[in-house]
């Protein structure tokens, strides 16, 4: 006998609260973020294997997620900080090494110089870039390399969630291309 699924309220509230944060960082990400998400080089963004099993479009988004809701968490903390430059500089900070192989000759270089090529992206997408956001993405490799650390709270919140999704990106793989899954 097939026992039918119930859902307690308790779950309900649960699984209600998880879908609004859902859309509340969807609007977020499309509010602040919608002329990079729309842009081509986000989409090239998606063919450019990234931490060996992801792509650098998936890393991208991961990271802006992720930033956006350390936001979240610290705002009902009454610690105040730029959601809309913290999701440009997220968003931004590694599209400055698509085009990696022809680009740089080494992963050392490419390491080195993608934050300030990224920089230059950002610039070419928008007409007016967030404050704090520049910096945000010059300095997001920190602690890695010579990087500067970062000079704002929003830029800790995204070095932060770089590291914590190239992590994750290594572990998880891609969820679209599954043939980097091997
Ligand atoms: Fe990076
Ligand atoms: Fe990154």
């Amino acid at each position: 006998m097939r026992i039918p699924y119930y859902e307690s309220t308790m779950h309900r509230q649960i699984r209600e609260k998880r879908e609004d944060r859902k859309d509340r960082i969807k609007n977020d990400l499309q509010k602040y973020g919608g002329e990079v998400l729309d842009s081509a080089e986000m989409q090239e963004a998606f063919e450019q294997t990234h931490h060996r099993r992801s792509t650098v479009g998936e890393h991208t988004i991961r990271v802006a997620v992720s930033s956006v809701m350390i936001c979240y968490a610290l705002r009902k903390l009454n610690i105040k900080v730029s959601i809309p430059a913290v999701v440009i500089g997220a968003l931004c900070h590694d599209l400055g090494m698509l085009g990696r192989s022809e680009k740089y000759s080494s992963a050392r270089e490419c390491s080195r110089e993608h934050p300030k090529d990224s920089v230059e992206v950002a610039k070419e997408l928008l007409d007016e870039i967030p404050e704090k956001a520049e910096d945000i993405i010059e300095r997001h490799m920190w602690p890695i390399g010579e990087s500067e650390a970062p000079n704002s709270i929003e830029g800790v919140i995204v070095s932060v969630a770089d590291k914590y999704n190239a992590v994750k990106d290594i572990v998880k793989g891609s969820e679209i291309n599954n043939e980097s899954d091997e």
